[in-house]
């Protein structure tokens, strides 16, 4: 079924889900805002690509013809004639607005318009536009190329055709889907894994455990691959603070008020591994 796809944002999200669907045959635009920015993104597809090649996952002519069905891109225009259109910019809704208005008045009428967001509700994005039926949340997860899951988000209005169109666009991806049936604060996969951070929080922070036996507990015990705390610190304790403070604010649910560690660890700067120490030392 593989069709046109219109990929907005170039950056690690944006690439990467105009990567696996390239792979799988569709022919891909990709916009970001000025040309050095596309230039990364496709360098990005390039290296992931030749990666794989090297690893023997992929043949290595599958390299060029990829990238052939990747066409970078500054114009919107571009969208014209998509099937469907993931936009992938910065999470803020005054830009995701911006970008939706301009789809709605440049999108063929029978486009889907999936958004990658991975917390502002769907239907926030989706009433800007004079077709709430045809925008649904696609939250792909990174790194792109590897990681299987979507969640799928329905908005207030998303039509089952709609759903129905982006996951066998998902599928033939490669993607296993997962629907969530309303746009709650922090869908579905933000809500556990906060629920999951706070909670580990307290417990090491009363002292009732080590941050390593508790990571070790969830790995040995439940078989994940990673402890919640390791997962902090790989996504950044600030994100996942901003994301608990969003659910609770949402919700009033206790369960999702921050720990009084995880705040002042952000306040203090200590944000994981991209700051080299968080739970743990880098
Ligand atoms: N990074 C993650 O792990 C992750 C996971 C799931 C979902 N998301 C979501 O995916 C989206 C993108 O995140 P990312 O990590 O790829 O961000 P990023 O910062 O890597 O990339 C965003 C890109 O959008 C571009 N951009 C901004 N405004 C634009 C516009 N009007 N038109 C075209 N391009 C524009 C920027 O130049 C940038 O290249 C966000 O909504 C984010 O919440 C991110």
């Amino acid at each position: 079924m593989a069709g046109r796809l219109a990929v907005v944002g170039a950056g690690l999200m944006g690439s990467g889900i105009a990567q696996v669907a390239a792979q799988a045959g569709w022919q891909v635009t990709l916009r970001d805002l000025d040309d050095a920015a596309t230039k990364r993104g496709v360098d990005g597809i390039r290296k992931s690509l030749e990666k794989f090649a090297e690893k023997g996952k992929i043949e290595a002519a599958e390299v060029e013809a990829t990238l052939g069905r990747i066409t970078p891109t500054t114009d919107l225009e571009a969208a014209a004639d998509a099937d469907i259109v993931v936009e992938a910019v910065f999470e803020r809704i005054e830009i995701k607005h911006e970008v939706f208005r301009a789809l709605d008045k440049i999108c063929k009428s029978d486009a889907v318009l999936a958004t990658n967001t991975s917390a502002i509700p769907v239907t926030q994005i989706a009433a800007v536009t004079e077709r709430p039926e045809s925008v649904v949340g696609t939250h792909f997860f990174s790194p792109v190329p590897m990681m299987k899951l979507c969640e799928l988000v329905r908005g207030y209005k998303t039509s089952d055709a709609t759903l129905a169109t982006v996951r066998a666009f998902a599928e033939e991806i490669g993607k296993t889907v997962v629907v969530v049936n309303r746009d709650i604060a922090g869908f579905v996969t933000t809500r556990l894994i906060a629920a999951l951070v706070v909670e580990a929080v307290k417990l090491v922070e009363s002292g009732v455990i080590s941050a390593e036996d508790l990571d070790t507990a969830c790995k040995l015990g439940f078989g994940h691959a990673m402890g919640p705390l390791a997962t902090t610190d790989l996504t950044g304790a600030d994100v996942l603070l901003h994301a608990a403070k969003n659910i609770y604010a949402d919700t009033a649910d206790e369960k999702f008020f921050p720990p009084e560690l995880l705040q002042r660890m952000v306040t203090a700067g200590d944000l994981g591994r991209k700051t080299g120490k968080g739970f743990y030392t880098y």
